[in-house]
């Protein structure tokens, strides 16, 4: 574990720079708050004037404090922080807490490196500036101006946010759902997520990560972090509805929106991203509760119907579609209800259901092999206390013994269930207002699950490529001063990465065009290769199904007419003769180069699919085999792989290791390449391959 992050998040020995004897003032209240949290590793309040603040001693300067101290909480104006950072370094502070604005929020961005950089020669780090400060209940520590430490609990909340955190420091105790840290990480001028996240990941208090994000610096180091941690991740991002920040010059940059590349990056980095904020809590509950559903077979106990088939219906929206128990189950089953009830999927014990039925059904299910995943729903009765069928599921749990299986629960009632439903979680199982939302969160917990599968496959870094011949066409693109490459040289780059284009070649000659064309064998495509045509067509300059020799000829004569017209002035490189593909189902694979992941791989089907419905998928490259697989599984038109109207399934091996080779080879050439299209990728049966019909690439700037 990170011994200086330590420091900073559970001190030992806290100085508050700038604390002061006037309420209301943050100096104040950071020094009340580390007072009335019960923080008892020494408070060392520092002053140049005040001698006492709230019965402590004050010390004019950290170096006057005769005992060690980890971190120092800066609350005083931005321009004096820089001589209290030399002396905290001098004083071997190992952490600052900076909650003074006024840095890079405002412009300031040279004094916020300054600050880290001069932090950083002492070996100490920084989190903020302009934060609310950091909390842990574990270490009764309110080093904030929060108003109070959270409602205990095994989560660990970081915030880009403060006053987002200062809201759910308080929501803590209205949801009745606790957090163990609340980490305020501001500017993130030192201390960002991808830091806390690996430094949470050992922390023993923490069972559950929460995040709310806004930005993020350095992508792919989040991905990284993420990836490797053993707790679930819970992250709400806000801003995905503006478009990123790339210029749309392809159709994968006008696809390129936040929502998307951060989704994949989420994804990937096997954490689940939370809808709004209510999502974040209910999930967070769920995750920091219970272990993840394994398998795919839910059971729902019940004792009203209505809501069995409420949650029947939001189970097949949250992924987890109900089956109907096995017989020998449902016969175990039917013991506890009477005849009317319902021994299938939802088990439906019916309104006459008391303690004990809840107790046995629910012993039973989490005992038997065919279930992964148990909610059990409840339906206020005049015949039943809440508070006692709590306890008899409770019961039931402590009873099997059982910790590797998930259960959710919902009551659905008034205040007895409200209270009924508290006991739960304060005893460790997961209670909702809603069935749909105890659903959700089983959900949830499905999906903690298969990402962590996702997560865990490797990457194929093994792929035979000829990077020099890719690195002298881009070198050769430069000198002449262009970022758009040909498609003869888009297409020679994707064939030095292995990636099957059609056959083809320039041609400057008509003879030249001849012999080409023979080599492949007809039917044939001739097109304009000029840098400043870049709309082919609309300059006639492509003919195709070109079928012999005279036709070739012509073709030629033709293209070079009209693309002279089209203009005049334009540099000619040749014409590209190239084969003609047969027809295939066409699909798309594009990328660009996200200015915090990095390249990122786009797939969709072409055609209308990528124009009017936008069903694409975007992945952060470069990607693992079995990525490549769950992308093309992951589009709503993913049934048309897999054959329609009487066609035989699409090759989606073939399909998939192409996905898989262009996202190395975009992320090999990442630092050249800004954005790129194969369209179309034709597809075709299952074990005739695919091939990739026109390229395009565009250098970086
Ligand atoms: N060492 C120790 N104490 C010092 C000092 C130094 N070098 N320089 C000044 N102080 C003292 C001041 O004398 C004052 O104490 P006093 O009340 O006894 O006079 C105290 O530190 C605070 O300084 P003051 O000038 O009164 O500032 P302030 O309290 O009005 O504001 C900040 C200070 C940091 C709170 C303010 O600059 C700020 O950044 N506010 C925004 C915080 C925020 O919103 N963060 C982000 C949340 S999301």
């Amino acid at each position: 574990m990170d011994d200086v992050l330590t420091g900073l998040l559970r001190p030992k020995g806290i100085a508050v720079v700038g604390a002061s004897a006037t309420p209301g003032k943050i100096g104040h209240t950071v020094v009340k708050n580390l007072i009335d949290g019960g923080y008892k590793d020494g408070i060392y309040p520092i002053n140049p004037t005040a001698d006492e603040i709230l019965g402590y001693k004050v010390y004019k300067s950290v170096l006057d404090v005769p005992d060690p101290i980890d971190a120092a909480v800066i609350t005083i104006p931005a321009k004096y922080v820089m001589e209290t950072v030399k002396e905290c370094g001098e004083k071997g502070v190992k952490g600052l807490i900076v909650i003074t604005s006024g840095f890079s929020e405002v412009g300031e961005v040279e004094l916020e490196k300054e600050l880290v950089r001069l932090a950083h020669s002492y070996g100490m780090r920084v989190l903020g500036p302009n934060i609310v400060g950091t909390l842990s209940n574990s270490d009764k520590l309110n080093a904030s101006f929060a108003p109070f430490l959270p409602l205990v609990g095994t989560s660990s909340l970081v915030s880009q946010s403060g006053a987002l955190l200062i809201a759910i420091d308080a929501i803590t105790y209205t949801r009745g759902i606790g957090f163990d840290k609340l980490i305020s990480i501001g500017n993130m001028s030192d201390v960002n997520i991808a830091d806390t996240v690996g430094w949470l990941n050992e922390d023993e208090s923490t069972r559950c990560i929460t995040l709310y994000i806004e930005g993020l610096k350095d992508g792919r180091r989040f991905i990284n972090e993420c990836a490797k941690a053993k707790k679930p991740i819970v992250v709400l991002k806000a801003g995905v509805s503006e478009h990123g920040a790339v210029a749309a010059a392809s159709h994968t940059g006008s696809l390129a929106g936040a929502r998307h590349i951060y989704g994949a990056a989420f994804e990937q980095a096997g954490a689940i991203q939370a809808t709004d904020l209510s999502d974040l809590f209910n999930s967070t509950l769920a995750l920091s509760l219970q272990p993840p559903m394994r398998g795919e077979n839910l059971l729902i106990i019940t004792n009203g119907g209505g809501v069995g088939v409420l949650a029947t219906d939001s189970a097949e929206s949250a992924g987890i579609p109900l089956k109907f128990a096995p017989e020998t189950v449902q016969e175990e089953f039917k013991k506890h209800m009477p005849s009317f009830g319902s021994a299938k999927n939802p088990v439906d014990l019916t309104g006459m259901a008391g303690n004990d039925w809840y107790f046995e059904t629910t012993k039973f299910a989490l005992s038997h092999d065919w279930v992964d995943g148990l909610i059990v729903l409840y339906c206020e009765t005049a015949i039943t206390n809440p508070m006692e069928i709590a306890q008899s599921l409770y019961n039931a749990l402590k009873e099997t013994g059982i910790t590797d299986k998930p259960i959710t629960t919902s009551f659905v009632g008034g205040e007895r269930s409200d209270s009924a439903m508290q006991w739960l979680v304060e005893n460790g199982i997961p209670a909702y207002n809603d069935p749909d939302l105890a659903v959700k969160a089983m959900g949830t917990l499905r999906e903690y699950a298969v990402l962590q599968d996702l997560k865990n496959s490797p990457i194929n870094n093994d792929h035979e490529v000829d990077r020099q011949t890719a690195l002298d066409i881009i070198a050769n693109v430069r000198a002449e001063g262009r970022t758009g490459l040909t498609e003869v040289e888009s297409k020679s780059i994707f064939k030095a990465y292995g990636l099957p284009i059609v056959r083809s070649d320039l041609a400057t000659s008509e003879d030249e065009a001849v012999k080409l064309a023979e080599s492949y064998g007809y039917p044939i495509v001739m097109k304009i290769v000029s840098p400043d045509i870049l709309h082919k067509s609309d300059a006639g300059g492509v003919k195709v199904n070109i079928n012999s020799e005279a036709e070739i000829r012509e073709a030629y004569q033709t293209i070079l007419t009209n693309a002279k017209a089209h203009k005049p002035d334009a540099e000619i490189h040749g014409i590209l003769v190239q084969e003609m593909a047969p027809w295939g189902t066409e699909t798309i694979v594009g990328s660009v180069n996200d200015v915090t992941f990095g390249p990122t791989v786009m797939f969709g089907l072409g055609g209308i699919f990528v124009e009017v419905l936008k069903d694409v998928v975007f992945r952060v490259a470069p990607i693992s085999d079995m990525e490549a697989i769950k992308m093309l599984d992951a589009i709503r038109g993913a049934p048309i792989l897999d054959g329609v109207r009487g066609e035989g399934p699409r090759d989606k091996k073939a399909l998939a290791e192409v996905l898989s080779k262009y996202a190395y080879m975009i992320s090999d050439l990442g630092e050249h390449i800004q954005e790129s299209d194969a369209n179309p990728i034709l597809v075709y049966e299952v074990g005739k391959g695919v091939k990739i019909v026109d390229a395009r690439i565009i250098l970086k700037d």
